[in-house]
Formats: C-alpha cells, structure tokens, sequence
C-alpha cells in the first residue's frame, strides 16, 4: 500500500504494508536513522517521535494509523523549542553513549510545547517513559529546565 506522510514539513510517499512500524518507514524507507530502535515493544522511549505535537513510540505505531497527522523527528530543529534544547543538551553535556538521546530529546520536545514552565517532578512524569542506561537523567533534567528558561527569557 502507499502512504502519504507528512515528516519534518516534508510530504513523503512511502510503499508499505499497513502494521508496518513507523520506525522502520523512517529508518529504512526515508533513511531518517536518527530515531532509534531500543526494546521494540514500547518499553524505553529510543524510538520516540511527535504525532502532531505529542510524543509517540514509532515502534509501536503502525504507518496506517498516522493519517494526515505531522511527524516530527530529531532530523528537524526548525523550531525554537528543537534549538533551545539542543542549546541546553550541549551546555549541560547531556549525553553520555548517546543511544537513547534523540528519544529524550523529542520526548522534551514534546513536553515544553505542552507545559513551557515544568517543575522538576512534571520534568520526571513527562520523562518517564524514557530510558537512559547510562543514567543522565540528572544533566536532562537541568537542561530541560535551563532550556525553558532560556525560551521563557526569549519571549518577554
Ligand atoms: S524502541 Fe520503541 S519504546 Fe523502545
Ligand atoms: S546516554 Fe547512554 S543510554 Fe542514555
């Protein structure tokens, strides 16, 4: 079947079966490998994307399921949320191997665009989803936070 999809402001069509994972349509139909495969099955958050805006685990979402709906991957930091964090991951050196990074990042992204000023526990909830074998949840933390700061100072 053929899919039209829309990632990073881009349309794309894809030839695909419909339980295809949209994980492996990014990585190896659109060669956009930035979006890692973790566990497969929903458990650690590598994988994550945004879905119109929020944050989904594309190896759990079939290419039907997405419609007409916006993709977003780490390949796009067209906005001003994408640079701030990325600013903030580089001041605070955030990653250590750096697997699960990309995941962390978009699920950020996710999370600032729905609450631009998170305390540190919205921080821990929003982020839950998200493994980090290496442990950098405390350097994620500080830079989301610097980060909405950044953005906040930005706009006044
Ligand atoms: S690879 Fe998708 S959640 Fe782990
Ligand atoms: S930086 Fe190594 S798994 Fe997160």
């Amino acid at each position: 079947m053929k899919f039209q999809l829309t990632i990073n402001g881009q349309q794309h069509e894809v030839e695909s079966g419909p339980e295809q994972p949209l994980l492996w349509v990014l990585r190896d139909a659109l060669g956009l490998v930035g979006t890692r495969l973790g566990c497969g099955v929903g458990q650690c958050g590598a994988c994550t994307v945004t879905v119109d805006g929020a944050a989904r685990r594309a190896c759990q979402t079939p290419v039907s399921a997405i419609g007409q709906a916006a993709i977003e991957t780490i390949e796009s930091s067209a906005d001003a949320i994408a640079q701030a964090l990325q600013a903030a991951w580089v001041k605070h050196n955030v990653p250590q191997c750096g697997y699960c990074q990309s995941g962390q990042l978009m699920s950020a992204r996710a999370l600032l665009r729905q609450n631009p000023k998170p305390a540190p526990a919205e921080i821990n909830h929003g982020m839950a989803g998200n493994i980090c074998r290496c442990g950098t949840y405390p350097r994620i933390r500080a830079a989301i936070m610097d980060a909405a700061k950044q953005l906040a100072n930005a706009h006044q």
